[in-house]
Formats: C-alpha cells, structure tokens, sequence
C-alpha cells in the first residue's frame, strides 16, 4: 500500500494565515501540521508517499521534506492546479500508485489515541486481502460540516452524504481513506458536485453500492481534530501541548516513528538529532535514542 497527502486548497478560512503560505505548513504546537497525517502513514507501515499541494507551495514541502530517505521513507511531490475536489488527489496520483492500493489521507487531520496503529494495521490488512474500502467513522455533535456515513442497526453503512443539511447521522467521515487499487478508475468516473467538486463522499458512495465498504468507527477514546477555524487551530496546538509535556512523548514525530518501526537505525537518528539541539526537538530525539540504547 502506497500513501497520499492532499496538502493543498485555497485556505481563505484561514485568512491571512494562509496568504503566503499553505494551511498544512502551519504549525501545530511544535511541529508543521503535515507531520501529524504523515505519521499516521508511518504508524500504518506505509513508506512510499505523493505529497500533492498548490503549484505555488509544492516547493515548500520538498524543501521540508525532501525525498524521505532521512526518514528511511519515499516521497514524491504533484501538483494540483486548482483545488477542484479531494477525489482529484486520487487520479493526480495514478501514476504514483501503479496499481497499488493507497491510504489517502488530508493534510490538516490530526488523529490520536490510543490502539491507533492496530486499527490502521488491521485496516490495511482488509484492503490489500480482500480488495475491500475502508473509511472510518467518528461520532461529532454538529456534523454538518464533514461527510457523513449512515449506519443500520448493525452499524454496517447504509449511505455516504456530503455535509448533510439535516442532522441524518453523527458519524462524520474522517479524513483518511483507504482503497484497493482501482480507486483512481473510481475517481476518474465521478462527476462534480453541485458545488463544483469531485467529492471523495462520492468515491466513498460507489464503494457502498458495490458492497466493498467497511467502516471502522473510531471511538471516544480517539482525538480527531479540526483545523479548519482560528479556535480549533489553535484547540488542536493546545490538545497536542497539553499531552506532550504531560507525558514527555512527542505526537506525531516522523523520525521517532521512522525509528521504533526500523525505518531508520540509531546513527541515523542521531544523525537527525545533532543539527536540531538548539530546539528542545534536537532534543527529544536523542532522548528517545538513549532511551532505546538502555
Ligand atoms: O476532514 C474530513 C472532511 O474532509 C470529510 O468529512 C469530508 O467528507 C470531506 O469532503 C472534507 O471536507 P472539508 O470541508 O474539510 O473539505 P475541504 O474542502 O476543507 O478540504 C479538506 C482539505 O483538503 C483542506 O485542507 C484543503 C485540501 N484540499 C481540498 C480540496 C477540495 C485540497 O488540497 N484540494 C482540494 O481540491
């Protein structure tokens, strides 16, 4: 399974935060925002990853990111010249994927809790086995905004609507999507919405009527956070703050993952590290080092 992040959009929410820059560049507490849906590709055991972002940013993240090989990793960059649907990422992507399944995840979702790793594992396990779409699902008080998935009474999916008018379920849609390796064929067959996107709920739609979708439904246990307003740009900063200094672990630190998972050895860590020892980050990351080396 290969992975994608969509990393771009017009972010005129964010206005004027995201007038020189892209959204998914800002900083979540300690960190710019993209490593947290990176991480959640690492943790899934995914290391070949398209960044697709604006023609104006796309230079940004390869200069963050580069080709991965730091992180044991494989990157490669696309453009999408216009934000006209997250389902475009999937046939942007054609090329990259060659037939692969893919994980697409969006550039501004921040996933965390506990369990989180075997969900993806096992998530991963029923695409790539048995060809099936896995979404997931997460119980939010004012969907309105999002995707959302109807469930029967045994909570099997029943039909996928974008940001519903009426409050027909609480189970928004999360922003990471796994599908077999047809997906960009599906993508290339949908039509823009009525507000002129090419929906990923649609994607999702066509999966359901095939009966190759499955939602894994994140519990209470699970943060899944916004980043589309001010406040819940800086709530997800603070969250993050909040549980860091806390425990003293990092969230989403894309080479203490590359570590743990044996993408990376302990020279290569250090490697990383030494550049970084003015931010308490350098820091941490012999820390976790030494931690491993006891
Ligand atoms: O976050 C989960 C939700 O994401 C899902 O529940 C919805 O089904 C899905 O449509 C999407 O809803 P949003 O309203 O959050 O979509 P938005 O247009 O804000 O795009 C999400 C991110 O993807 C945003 O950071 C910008 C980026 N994007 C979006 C589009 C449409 C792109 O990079 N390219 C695009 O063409």
């Amino acid at each position: 399974m290969k992975g994608i992040v969509l990393a771009g959009g017009s972010g005129s929410r964010l206005y004027p935060l995201t007038r020189t820059i892209v959204k998914q560049l800002l900083p979540i507490y300690d960190k710019p925002m993209i490593y947290y849906p990176l991480s959640v590709l690492m943790l899934a055991g995914i290391r070949e990853v398209l960044i697709i972002s604006t023609p104006r940013d796309i230079s940004r993240f390869e200069d963050l990111l580069g080709d991965g090989s730091q992180w044991g990793m494989r990157f490669e960059y696309a453009v999408q010249d216009e934000p006209k649907g997250i389902a475009q990422a999937l046939t942007i992507g054609e090329d990259f994927l060659t037939g692969s399944s893919v994980a697409l995840i969006l550039g501004d979702n921040v996933l965390y809790g506990h369990g989180l790793t075997e969900v993806l594992t096992r998530a991963r396990r029923r695409v790539e086995e048995d060809g099936r779409a896995v979404i997931f699902g997460y119980y939010v008080k004012d969907p309105s905004a999002y995707g959302v998935v109807v469930l029967d009474d045994d909570m099997r999916p029943q039909r996928i609507v974008e940001k519903p008018k009426e409050a027909i379920s609480h189970w928004a849609v999360v922003g990471l999507y796994l599908y077999p390796s047809d997906a960009p064929e599906v993508a290339s067959q949908i039509r823009p919405s009525a507000r002129g996107e090419l929906e990923i709920s649609d994607v999702n739609q066509v999966y359901l009527e095939r009966g190759l979708l499955d939602v894994e439904l994140l519990g209470r246990g699970y943060a899944w956070l916004d980043t589309g307003t001010f406040e819940s740009l800086l709530e997800a900063g603070k969250f993050i703050e909040v549980i860091e200094r806390r425990q003293g672990l990092k969230i989403a630190c894309p080479e203490e993952i590359a570590f743990l998972k044996g993408f990376i050895d302990g020279k290569q860590l250090r490697r990383l590290a030494e550049p970084l020892m003015k931010s308490r980050y350098g820091k941490y990351l012999l820390d976790v080092l030494e931690e491993a080396e006891r």
